[in-house]
């Protein structure tokens, strides 16, 4: 079971020890501006979390090195400053839907759920676990396969994740690969679902300033965020590789065909996911 790799369970759920009192997250009330920005973890939510904010703030790029760029949503964050936050507040959460407050069902409520191919995905998930809990999850790929198979990674099965967020309304669904492949497009589209017509050299400045070399360098994500523990805190853990197709180094054919079975048996949401670059 997957208790032994350090995950909590709660209603079936496995999350990340620390994660665990959500207690309040239901019944909390959002503004309609609010922006609320969820994922699988491993699928570029950090990426996306940095567009979202510049988008929303004016391109201000200087500003966006210091700030704080994203509210959890969960007890760990004193009320207060969720409260005191300026509008739009961005919340960034991995949390599965049942988890979230009623208010996200909303039409009003702007939501933009990101997807990436789950090979890419599992192999950054490797990754992760192995930097973050390396002493609880000690197993291999083919441990982290099985796991993913049977519903058991953080924040619980994959599928359910992917199909519940894509079927919400007034939600932007944006592709990792989509970003990397057409990110001039992708990001205008973004911009138009937040509400900004962003013109050719503002979509230029957006890709200058969140490509992988440039984030790896300069993001201080968590940097106002006491609750994370350092080890969140260390530079390397949200930048690996960035790239599409990394999975061929890590699967072979029968856990290939395993993830390929998930997604064609599975998943309710319809995409032809990007595999190769
Ligand atoms: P890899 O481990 O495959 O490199 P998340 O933010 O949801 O945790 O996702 C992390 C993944 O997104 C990592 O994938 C990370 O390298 C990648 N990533 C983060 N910023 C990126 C960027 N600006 N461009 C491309 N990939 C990025």
């Amino acid at each position: 079971d997957g208790t032994k790799y350090g995950m909590k369970i709660r209603d079936g759920i496995y999350l990340p020890n620390g994660v665990n009192n959500l207690s309040y997250s239901k019944n909390f009330k959002l503004r309609d501006d609010d922006i609320f920005l969820s994922s699988f973890p491993k699928s570029g939510t950090t990426w996306t979390n940095d567009l979202v904010w510049l988008i929303t703030h004016n391109l201000d790029y200087e500003r966006s090195k210091i700030e704080n760029k994203f509210l959890w949503l969960d007890p760990g964050i004193p009320p207060n400053i969720i409260d005191d936050a300026d509008s739009p507040r961005l919340f960034k959460n991995h949390l599965p839907l049942q988890f979230l407050p009623d208010d996200i069902q909303s039409e009003k409520i702007k939501k933009i759920y990101v997807v990436r191919n789950p090979k890419d995905m599992l192999v950054s998930t490797f990754h992760f676990y192995k930097k973050l809990v390396k002493d609880e999850f000690t197993g291999d790929f083919q441990n982290l396969i099985d796991l993913f198979e049977q519903g058991k990674t953080w924040y619980g099965p994959w599928w359910s994740h992917v199909n519940s967020f894509t079927k919400l309304p007034n939600t932007f669904i944006i592709m990792y690969e989509d970003l990397i492949k057409n990110a001039h497009k992708t990001i205008k589209s973004l911009g138009e679902f937040l509400g900004k017509n962003l013109t050719d050299s503002e979509i230029k400045f957006l890709i200058e300033c969140t490509s992988f070399k440039k984030m790896k360098e300069t993001e201080k994500e968590f940097k106002n965020d006491d609750r994370h523990v350092d080890k969140f805190k260390s530079d390397l853990v949200f930048f690996r590789k960035g790239e599409i197709g990394d999975w061929k180094n890590y699967f072979d054919e029968e856990m290939s065909k395993k993830v390929d079975d998930v997604v064609t048996n599975r998943l309710e949401f319809e995409v032809n996911f990007v595999y190769e670059n």
